[in-house]
């Protein structure tokens, strides 16, 4: 009987798609709706450095800011910036001037209709730039007489008055100076220390992958204030951008230079788990219909550390006025933020690729096709060529619906530096029901972008099982990729509730140990955890494994968890259990 319904159900659908066949429309959107974290900007090379002449891309340390009602991303190290009218399409901006093509972890702020940029130059010395025609770019600068500030963070208040916050060290607490405008921005002579560190409280500010490291202490950097009900929210990462485990905390204060008060919800900005980790240092912006939306760095951290790429999340305030953000399902397809009503929620579109089975033309040393569908950003493939002979196939096993595909492009001794120009992808995706018969999915033929994170929305979704990749051209000396990451539905049953879910928190509070029953027909959990059955904010993915030790707890804080389990065909239901003392 199920069978019948399924069988009749594809045909109906083939015979629909067969129609669009007919009407000779393409599967690709070219409208597109959703997202998929990482962003697919044309990350900028690093430049070429005697010390580390490893070639790799990196964006982080993102500054958004909105500007007559459009957007503009500063970030580490980028030789320009990006404009957005909607904070999904970006576009690269070089500007007629700029100064410092080094300039680290930048700050910007919207002002008296200028946008103002912050920067250090490589001997330590900072000045605010300024134009009110950031397209165009023709910058002026202000020098300030302040110096070798790190990660700084200019914020002008609505009564006029400006501050400039900074802090990235492992010594040092996040400071303040404020700044006279009617005098060239002059600094006070006064520091104001506002707050640091306190990994014996709070377990999610340690160093290491998974706040592993006992030995290091963990780093405080990357501050932004926002203000939102006459509260100011100072958002700070920790603990090393290197590691999954990067997030942004908040510290509430009713004045800009404090007392500051450490957020019961924190880390507010954390995505641990799946296939992209990381969520810290970022900016909060308010996007379209007053949605406030978090942007922050995320690890790839295969060729050096500081190789890495920016997310976006929904964030939120909520009755109480704490801020959170949500990255669950964090880096699958998400609704954009100008869709009305749906902005940042997650599309339920599942990864119907996991581990299934692959072939490839061809594949270079030790890097097997396989490591493209593992959801580990650090394992990848490499062809033996990068030219129009080289392909993947997916067998999916089963049929799936699918809906869109994120391709992610991986540096392999690539020998490219800085911004160059003209750099592109080309490639189409074809898919079958068979694996004999073939039709084209996704047409990059006559594209010349460049994505090194590709995400391709299906606008009319396809039952399909196979997906070949097909290549034509990538800029790099070598095709290399790190996964290709394919969403829809699966048309199985979704997992079963997840039992005995027991929660062991360890004497040394900052640290629990979660395990619950592993299950068949399920790929993967989310933890959920939150300070009360309502507030349950933060989430962690894992794959295949019953059992997570989460070391990023605070001390005095009491918890709730729960789990769900996911699958090709969709989520569980969820499961609340509350954790005494
Ligand atoms: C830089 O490249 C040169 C030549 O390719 C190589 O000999 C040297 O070891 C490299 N240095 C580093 C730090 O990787
Ligand atoms: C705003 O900018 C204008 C000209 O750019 C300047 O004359 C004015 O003083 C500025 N206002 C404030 C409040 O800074
Ligand atoms: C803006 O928000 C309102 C109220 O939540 C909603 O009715 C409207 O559809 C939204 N508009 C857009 C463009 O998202
Ligand atoms: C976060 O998003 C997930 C996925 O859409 C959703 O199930 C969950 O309820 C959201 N969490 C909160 C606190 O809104
Ligand atoms: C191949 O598939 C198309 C529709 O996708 C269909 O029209 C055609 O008949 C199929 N050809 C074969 C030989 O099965």
């Amino acid at each position: 009987m199920v069978l019948m319904n399924r069988i009749a159900k594809i045909s109906l659908l083939v015979i629909i798609l067969n129609i669009y066949h007919l009407l000779n429309i393409r599967g690709q959107s070219t409208q597109t709706s959703t997202y998929c974290n990482p962003i697919n900007i044309d990350y900028t090379y690093s430049i070429y450095n005697a010390n580390e002449n490893i070639s790799y891309r990196s964006g982080a340390d993102p500054a958004v800011v909105k500007f007559r009602n459009e957007y503009y991303m500063f970030v580490t190290r980028s030789m320009g910036y990006w404009h957005s009218t909607d904070l999904l399409h970006w576009s690269f901006i070089t500007p007629e001037k700029w100064y410092f093509q080094g300039s680290n972890a930048p700050a910007a702020h919207n002002y008296n209709d200028s946008v103002l940029y912050v920067t250090g130059d490589p001997s330590g010395s900072m000045s605010i730039l300024y134009t009110d025609n950031p397209k165009k770019g023709d910058w002026k600068a202000i020098p300030l007489i302040i110096n070798d500030l790190q990660d700084p963070d200019l914020f002008i208040d609505d009564d006029g008055k400006a501050y400039m916050f900074w802090g990235s060290s492992n010594t040092y607490p996040i400071r303040a100076k404020t700044l006279d405008r009617e005098d060239m921005f002059r600094p006070s002579k006064a520091t104001y220390e506002l707050f640091n560190l306190d990994e014996n409280n709070h377990g999610w500010e340690r160093f290491g992958e998974n706040h592993g490291d006992t030995v290091l202490k963990g780093y405080i950097e990357g501050p932004w204030l926002t203000k939102y009900n006459n509260m100011y929210y100072m958002q700070y990462a920790a603990p090393g951008t290197e590691f999954n485990v990067y997030g942004d905390g908040i510290y509430m204060s009713d004045s800009p230079l404090g007392p500051y008060h450490y957020a019961p919800n924190n880390p507010v900005s954390y995505k641990p788990g799946g296939f992209m980790n990381g969520a810290g240092h970022g900016s909060t912006v308010i996007g379209p219909n007053i949605t406030y939306w978090h942007f922050a760095s995320m690890a790839v951290s295969i060729n050096v550390n500081w190789e890495r790429r920016i997310c976006m999340f929904p964030t939120y305030f909520d009755r109480d006025g704490l801020m959170y953000t949500n990255t669950s399902f964090g880096d699958y397809p998400h609704y954009a933020p100008t869709i009305a009503g749906k902005m940042g929620e997650f599309t339920g579109w599942m990864l119907v690729s996991y581990k299934k089975s692959v072939k490839a033309s061809s594949y270079y040393d030790k890097y097997k096709p396989e490591n493209i569908v593992d959801e580990n950003v650090k394992t990848f493939w490499v062809a033996e060529n990068n030219d129009d002979k080289q392909w993947l196939e997916i067998d999916l096993l089963n049929f799936a619906t699918v809906y869109a595909i994120q391709i992610n492009y991986h540096d392999y001794k690539s020998n490219i530096y800085g911004k160059v120009p003209g750099l592109y992808h080309r490639y189409f995706i074809e898919s079958s029901m068979d694996g004999k018969n073939w039709s084209i999915l996704v047409d990059r033929i006559n594209d010349y972008k460049d994505v090194p994170n590709d995400y391709v929305e299906i606008d009319f979704p396809q039952i399909v099982r196979y997906i070949r990749y097909r290549n034509i051209h990538v800029p790099t000396p070598k095709l290399s990729i790190s996964d290709l990451r394919i969403f829809g539905r699966g048309h199985g049953q979704l997992p079963a509730k997840v039992k005995n879910l027991v929660v062991n928190r360890y004497k040394d509070r900052r640290d629990a140990m979660i395990t619950w029953d592993q299950q068949g027909n399920c790929i993967g959990y989310n933890i959920i955890w939150g300070i009360s059955p309502d507030k349950m904010y933060n989430s962690w993915m894992v794959y295949e494994k019953n059992f997570l030790e989460l070391k990023s707890l605070t001390v005095d804080q009491n918890y709730y968890f729960s789990v769900e389990a996911f699958n090709e065909n969709g989520i569980s239901e969820r499961e609340l259990i509350v954790q005494s003392e």
